[in-house]
């Protein structure tokens, strides 16, 4: 045990000040503040905010993750960060603090990918991820289907959203139906009290767009139905039944996500899922991923919600699974990369 790595994990990508620390797969500590109340009143994470916050929240979030961990700065072996993709303000602040650390304590640095980090994870609560797995990444910023043969080193995108990311599609519907800021937790409580009574459409599922899009996702076109729909109630002078609305539009969403990534599975030959993402604390697309895996033979594997959404333990799971594999680490001129491609599970030197 004692001779696994202890790595600790920064991620600034978003809104999310998350510091993690790890040993091997164990969790030790999984530190989070979260700028997301300043955001609200515009409906969006707005960058210049969300770095300024990490910059308040790094040093405190660092000393509580070691104060929770048990353990000492000059006790870990390796540094992990988010490099990418995310916002580039935001991103700095942790690649900053994570040269800051790797060079004073003379230990490895390690700049890893956003959504390699959401696939590693799965680790801390159910071992070992199983070689090849297919991952379905749903959140704000990223919605996308991955076939993931090594999650340190061979990552294989097979679709992504052509538009809206799942979150955001979320989001916005919520705005809509005048539920606050962000709308996914809030569409999720609503819709347990609503009945799946419209029939919204499910993007690029028929047709030529299934062919052309085998795996993506486009969730834009819902959220103008959605939008119509309620507009068109509004101007007949009819209460808009919010809940029915919420879970109707909520159906549309996770029928397509779990259909395709069930059927990548089946055609990829794949027989685990993980997902992740902050969607993937979505009740309905645990429950109905659970069904469809079931019915297709398929195992299932969703971290809790807390390693859903953003953390740094994310992170310090994906750097440990690195320093477990021998993969080299960066330099301390490793760049943080807003549009890190999914391909890169560790920043590019000489990359920007
Ligand atoms: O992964 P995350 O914390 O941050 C990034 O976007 O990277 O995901 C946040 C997104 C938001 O769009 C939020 O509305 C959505 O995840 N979300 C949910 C639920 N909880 C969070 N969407 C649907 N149902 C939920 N229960
Ligand atoms: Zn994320």
């Amino acid at each position: 045990m004692r001779d696994e790595p202890l790595v600790l994990g920064i991620e600034t990508s978003c809104d999310e000040t998350g510091v993690g620390i790890v040993r091997g797969v164990t969790l030790l500590a999984d530190s989070i503040a979260s700028s997301v109340e300043e955001h609200a009143r515009f409906g969006g994470v707005v960058p210049e905010v969300a770095s300024r916050a990490h910059l308040d929240a790094m040093v405190p979030m660092i000393r509580r993750a070691c104060e929770t961990a048990g353990v000492a700065l000059t006790d870990v072996d390796a540094i992990a960060v988010t490099a990418g993709p995310g916002l580039a303000g935001a991103l700095l602040v942790g690649v900053a603090a994570a040269k800051a650390l790797s060079f004073s304590l003379g230990i490895p640095l390690y700049g890893v990918n956003h959504l390699a980090a959401h696939v590693a994870v799965d680790q801390l609560q159910h071992g070992r991820l199983p070689e090849p797995v297919m991952a379905l990444l749903v959140s704000g910023g990223h919605s996308s289907l991955l076939l993931v043969p090594d999650v340190t080193g061979d990552i294989r995108p097979l679709g992504a959203t052509v538009d809206d990311a799942a979150g955001e599609a979320f989001d916005k519907v919520a705005r809509v139906l005048g539920l606050p800021f962000p709308g996914g937790p809030h569409i999720d409580r609503v819709s347990g009290e609503g009945r799946i009574a419209i029939e919204f459409p499910r993007g690029l599922t028929s047709g030529r767009d299934m062919q052309e899009h085998r795996f993506d996702f486009s969730f834009s076109g819902l959220k103008t139905a959605v939008a119509r729909w309620v507009e068109a109630r509004e101007m007949a002078g009819e209460p808009v039944p919010v809940a029915d609305v919420a879970a109707s539009f909520q159906e549309a969403v996770v029928d397509v996500l779990t259909r395709k990534a069930l059927l990548a599975c089946a055609e990829h030959g794949v027989d685990h899922l993980v997902l992740g993402g902050g969607v993937a604390a979505n009740s309905r697309l645990r429950a109905m991923a659970q069904e469809r895996c079931d019915a297709a033979g398929v195992l299932l594997r969703v971290p809790r919600p807390a390693l859903c959404t953003d953390n740094g333990a994310m992170v310090a799971a994906l750097g440990s699974e690195m320093v477990v594999r021998g993969r080299s680490p960066g330099s301390l001129g490793l760049p943080a990369d807003s549009s890190m491609p999914v391909t890169d599970v560790s920043a590019r030197e000489g990359a920007r």
